[in-house]
């Protein structure tokens, strides 16, 4: 979950990064995610989005991964370029593609190329950090679901032609450069545009070696949702329970899992191997330990502040949260 307006420009970790994450880490989660971290300056959501496109950068997020190791977490970083929905004054995507009235242009052969070098880069960075991993950001919106995604991706070249090349090439790149038991996944959508698409893509996603799939939406102006008007848990979680019976690797599911019991009926009727709390988490850094010791684990009141950068402390479910426990 980027933490808007922690660090700056610059793009460095900060106090307040590595403290989110040492609390997070306590929180009793099996894994913990660091959020969308940009692999190059030009490719980033957001002018304060945390980097790993430069070396000075690698000693902040060692610190990330340190202080959640001292929990006995294991703990990847998500590597990213925003494409379309960049923050740049030219932005960039496979192909010409307008998104909220910005207009990105196709990129060439060559920057298609620095781009798979420049995630590649950043992994070995977060290799040298100490993280565990990394998780390649193939989702919601950004650069590598305007790949692949058919209806977004219109080029006439190898990149046209396999939608799913420049995700096989940044795999490939980063497996011949990390430690064997360094982990690869992906965060990935189940609608590109199909479900169809979405099982086919996780597919050659174990056959390319990664580690886990982490199912969420992918380009989601152009999809088709086929879940069910009676299905009682979010679209996101039906495509990973799609997905979940066609690969034998690790798939998790993820959106509006509120509470403990929601998340085991998930696991256990979706076949899901774990679930993603995000917003939950805002609210209360405390959720898993909370859900094993039945407590309150807080509710996110989908208000949707946090995308709009409030400050966490004025999340009202945060507030809330704190406010039953005292
Ligand atoms: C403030 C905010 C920041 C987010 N940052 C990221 C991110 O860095 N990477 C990512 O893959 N998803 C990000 N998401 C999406 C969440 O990971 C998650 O998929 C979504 O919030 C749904 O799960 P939830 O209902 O448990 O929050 C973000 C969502 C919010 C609200």
């Amino acid at each position: 979950m980027v933490c808007y307006h922690f660090t700056d420009d610059s793009g460095y970790v900060v106090e307040k990064n590595i403290n989110h994450y040492g609390s997070i880490a306590k929180g009793g989660f099996g894994l913990v995610i660091v959020e969308a971290t940009a692999i190059d300056k030009s490719g980033r959501l957001s002018h304060d989005q945390l980097g790993l496109w430069e070396d000075g950068q690698i000693q902040g997020h060692s610190q990330i991964a340190a202080c959640v190791h001292q929990e006995n977490v294991p703990v990847v970083v998500q590597i990213h370029h925003a494409g379309v929905m960049g923050c740049a004054e030219e932005v960039v995507s496979s192909s010409v593609c307008t998104v909220n009235n910005k207009t990105a242009r196709a990129l060439t052969l060559e920057e298609i190329e620095t781009i798979e070098s420049q995630f590649v880069a950043a992994a070995k960075r977060a290799e040298q950090a100490g993280y565990d991993g990394v998780e390649i950001h193939g989702a919601h919106n950004y650069l590598l679901t305007q790949f692949l995604n058919s209806r977004v991706n219109q080029r006439t070249d190898a990149y046209g032609e396999d939608k799913l090349l420049i995700v096989k090439n940044v795999i490939q790149k980063i497996r011949a450069c990390t430690k064997d038991d360094f982990i690869v996944g992906i965060r990935m959508g189940a609608y590109e545009p199909t479900i169809d698409q979405g099982i086919a893509h996780a597919k050659v996603f174990e056959s390319l070696g990664f580690d886990y799939l982490n199912v969420s939406f992918g380009f989601s102006f152009q999809m088709d949702d086929p879940t069910p008007a009676d299905y009682e848990f979010s679209p996101h979680v039906y495509g990973a329970s799609q997905i979940a019976p066609h690969v034998n690797i690790p798939v998790f599911g993820v959106n509006q899992i509120t509470n403990p019991a929601q998340a085991q009926a998930i696991l256990t009727q979706g076949d899901l191997d774990m679930v993603c709390i995000g917003r939950g988490v805002l609210v209360n850094y405390n959720w898993a330990n909370d859900a094993k010791a039945n407590q309150d684990v807080g509710k996110c009141l989908y208000c949707p502040k946090c995308y709009w950068r409030i400050p966490m402390a004025d999340c009202a479910g945060r507030r809330l949260y704190h406010k039953n426990k005292s």
